[in-house]
């Protein structure tokens, strides 16, 4: 058995949210290094998208590793020590433990991780987003592991046609439940339709039982209580054979989909797709990015990555995304750009409602000069 894992986390900022410094990532890259030659790890890839770096190691200690775990965290603790001499911007902004507790859940970083019996080919494709929260994957799953019109494979490909059972995370009441693709879809999408609530944690091929996809659901203001920068989550998706292929693995990013995160994770916007090197968002602090590396699996080294949204067949959906971006951006401070109010990371309501209190007036029912002498509202919280 092999565990793939993905660990990530903001650590600071190159220039303020918008990339990571190369130093950093090299920092990642020796550490998990070291940890490959003291035989912790088969092997690693240290990643970035925007401003969250990426630790995506194999190993065989299985998920939920403590010493994995540590070594992902001792390594964003030593980034954070760099990024503050280089004074990046929110150095160690996702570290919100004051100290390792055995497990990087609830921890601050986000991860994602599945203990494998590997194939004799075993494709992955890893997907690393910026500007976005958990539950962003909701929908691009849904397309990948239950939509026909999205993955042939369900129809045509008998290892696919058994469906797919889905274990959905609520976030809120930190409960779960698996639904099985297709007989309960309808059941499925009344819950997976909130992403801020339910999010699709992982995926199985319900007839080999073997996990096709795993995916970060750790929601950083519900840990910290309060703003404190996007979850920007990560998935791992196994491919081909018993499990849609790599082009029906990616299909679903054909289409900008609308969610949540942006400037201050407090607006609606575009998913868009990008090779590496445009992994950089700086338009309105975005608009939200995603990169797929897809890798080999050889005895649980990572052969490549090929960078997947590095495809002009992906141009036309980067056009997309910008015309809903600027779309979107003419709304300026109004819904649904900007989030409902009880969605929104950062908000002033408190501050302003209190200022205002004294000004608002009951609505009377015999309006005139009257009805504006009346009482203050009860105070505002
Ligand atoms: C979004 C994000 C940025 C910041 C924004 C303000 O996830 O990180 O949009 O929210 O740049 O940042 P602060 O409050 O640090 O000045
Ligand atoms: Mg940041
Ligand atoms: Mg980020």
């Amino acid at each position: 058995m092999v565990t793939v894992s993905c660990i990530k986390a903001d650590i600071g900022g190159l220039v303020g949210h918008t990339s990571s410094h190369p130093d950093i990532l090299d920092l990642g890259r020796e550490e998990l290094e070291l940890a490959k030659q003291r035989g912790l790890l088969i092997d690693c890839h240290v990643s970035h998208c925007g401003d969250d770096m990426f630790l995506i190691m194999t190993h065989d200690r299985g998920e939920n590793n403590t010493e994995v775990h540590k070594l992902a965290w001792d390594t964003f603790i030593k980034g954070t020590e760099l990024a503050k001499k280089l004074k990046l911007y929110g150095a160690g902004q996702d570290l919100l433990a004051d100290a390792f507790s055995g497990n990087i859940k609830g921890a601050g970083p986000g991860s994602a991780e599945m203990e494998i019996d590997e194939r004799p080919s075993e494709p992955i494709v890893v997907f690393m987003a910026d500007k976005t929260s958990a539950g962003a994957f909701n929908l691009p799953l849904y397309k990948m592991f239950a939509d026909p019109f999205n993955t042939p494979g369900l129809v045509i490909g008998e290892p696919l046609h058994g469906g797919f059972a889905f274990e959905i995370q609520d976030v809120k009441e930190h409960a779960q439940i698996t639904l099985n693709a297709p007989d309960e879809i309808y059941d499925m999408l009344v819950f997976i339709g909130s992403p801020q609530r339910d999010a699709i944690k992982r995926v199985f091929n319900r007839e080999s039982k073997e996990i096709a996809a795993c995916s970060s659901t750790d929601k950083l203001s519900l840990i910290a209580g309060r703003y404190v920068g996007k979850d920007d989550p990560t998935m791992i998706v196994r491919c081909q054979g018993n499990f849609p292929a790599v082009g029906e693995v990616i299909e679903p990013f054909t289409t900008a989909w609308t969610v949540e995160g942006w400037m201050r994770g407090s607006h609606h916007g575009p998913l868009m797709p990008v090779a590496l090197a445009d992994a950089h968002p700086s338009r309105f602090d975005g608009p939200p990015r995603l990169v797929a590396l897809g890798f080999q699996l050889a005895d649980g080294k990572l052969i490549g990555p090929t960078d997947m949204f590095d495809d002009p067949g992906f141009d036309r959906v980067r056009d997309e995304a910008n015309l809903i971006a600027d779309y979107l951006r003419k709304h300026g401070p109004f819904e649904p750009h900007r989030l409902p109010l009880e969605e929104m990371e950062y908000t002033t309501m408190p501050l302003v409602a209190k200022k205002m209190n004294q000004r608002w007036k009951a609505i009377t029912d015999d309006a005139g000069p009257q009805s504006i002498m009346s009482a203050p509202i009860a105070e505002v919280e």
